[in-house]
């Protein structure tokens, strides 16, 4: 079903950034953030994303990677920043990446990455067109080639 959105986005126009203080209630016995809070939280950044492209409601519909690379420590604090990478049809791929802070030292930490797909819909649940995404930037028009092989890789992988 068509959108009637003709008026492409950049990328900034959608992007998102949310901060986290690390509570005992998101932690695991060893004093580390739980996985899947980190999750929630990157899940729910993306969302917003794709929310704000499409002007629409989204589901997830495939996490396309999640690589915890170090652990988040109680009373860090957590950068979520998450952007569109490559827009379909219907379907929206956002990067996420999660940065922990020290508030004491300073010292920021690149800490996990995601790749997430999102779908549109419409009033009676179904996907709906999505407009078009100008990359802008260097990196943005890199972000953009590399998403789009990765959903080429996705759909070879699902048939
Ligand atoms: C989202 C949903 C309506 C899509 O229905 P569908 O029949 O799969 O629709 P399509 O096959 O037409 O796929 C729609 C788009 O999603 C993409 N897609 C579907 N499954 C995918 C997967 N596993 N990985 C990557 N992309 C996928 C398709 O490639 C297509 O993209 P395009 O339009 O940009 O080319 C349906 O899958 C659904 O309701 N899923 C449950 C969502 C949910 O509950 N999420 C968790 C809570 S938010």
């Amino acid at each position: 079903m068509p959108n009637n959105q003709n008026m492409a986005k950049t990328v900034s126009e959608s992007a998102v950034e949310m901060r986290y203080l690390v509570m005992p209630n998101h932690t695991n016995p060893q004093n580390s953030i739980f996985g899947g809070v980190v999750m929630s939280w990157i899940d729910m950044a993306a969302a917003m994303v794709t929310e704000r492209h499409s002007n629409r409601p989204v589901v997830t519909v495939h996490v396309d990677g999640i690589n915890f690379k170090a652990p988040i420590k109680i009373g860090d604090h957590v950068l979520i920043k998450a952007s569109l990478n490559y827009v379909g049809k219907t379907s929206m791929l956002v990067g996420v990446k999660v940065l922990a802070e020290n508030p004491f030292t300073g010292i920021t930490r690149h800490t996990t990455t995601a790749y997430l797909v999102f779908v549109a819909l419409d009033d009676i649940g179904k996907p709906i067109d999505v407009r078009r995404l100008i990359p802008e930037s260097d990196e943005e028009k890199r972000r953009f080639e590399e998403g789009r092989a990765r959903i080429e890789a996705m759909k070879k992988k699902k048939k």
